[in-house]
């Protein structure tokens, strides 16, 4: 099996999804989708329709545009939870799993946010915090959605790649003078995160959110983002999927 990467794939905006659609078939390897699929409950089912018609296994972890809720009435967690059931039911991996000598393994997170906000905290122009509502008052979100994974955590035999939407280390992103919003550093990262990717023996990370492609080596691990993209961001109308690993079965 060959394993492959892509983030963002935000198959909500026409173009996105017609380059999702012409993706060659895949039917003996696997795909780690790390998250921002879209907002919209059918464009996400149709989205794991066409993806599961071309790969052998998808790996997936919702990321934040998963967890708007304007076309939704409950909460963002309910949300989540929703879309985790979802992908339990139509074979969508969002757990750990084995590969030979290769474990595969999804980590759920959320940056680092203090609920309720105070006034400092508020980005008025990033939409999750006015499209994702959460039930919890006083409640840190990074440590929130850590602790979802806490069943996972700890040592695994073999070679281990770990994934999550978001950002284990602020050394992923740009020096901020560099970055067009100024801001992203404080809506990308947990440092949860990398507690734990440190824990599992993580030797590859992929990650996305950012919309900043990388490959890079830091302390032993190597994080990778394949981000498609939003079309205007993109320099080529062409999906280039990253592999990771092929895993000889
Ligand atoms: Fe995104
Ligand atoms: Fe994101």
């Amino acid at each position: 099996m060959k394993l492959y990467a892509i983030s963002d794939i935000h198959t909500d905006f026409g173009e996105n999804w017609n380059l999702i659609k012409q993706i060659d078939n895949y039917h003996h390897d696997g795909l780690i989708v790390a998250g921002d699929i879209a907002d919209n409950l059918d464009v996400i089912n149709k989205t794991f329709d066409l993806l599961q018609n071309k790969f052998k296994y998808v790996f997936y972890v919702p990321g934040n545009h998963e967890l708007w809720i304007r076309n939704y009435k409950y909460n963002s967690l309910h949300k989540l939870n929703t879309i985790m059931n979802l992908c339990t039911s139509r074979g969508i991996i969002t757990k750990p799993h084995k590969f030979k000598d290769h474990w595969i393994i999804p980590l759920l997170s959320w940056y680092d946010c203090l609920m309720p906000l105070n006034k400092n905290d508020i980005v008025e122009s990033w939409a999750d915090y006015y499209l994702c509502k959460w039930p919890l008052i006083d409640i840190n979100l990074a440590e929130y959605f850590g602790s979802l994974n806490n069943q996972y955590l700890r040592t695994y035999e073999g070679n281990v790649i770990s994934f999550s939407h978001f950002l284990p280390t602020v050394e992923l992103l740009p020096n901020p003078k560099y970055l067009k919003f100024k801001r992203l550093p404080d809506v990308s990262v947990s440092t949860v995160l990398a507690d734990q990717i440190k824990l599992i023996g993580s030797k590859i990370h992929i990650f996305g959110h950012s919309h900043i492609n990388r490959d890079v080596l830091i302390d032993n691990v190597r994080y990778i983002q394949n981000a498609l993209l939003y079309p205007r961001e993109r320099r080529e109308n062409s999906v280039n999927l990253k592999l990771v690993v092929d895993i000889n079965e």
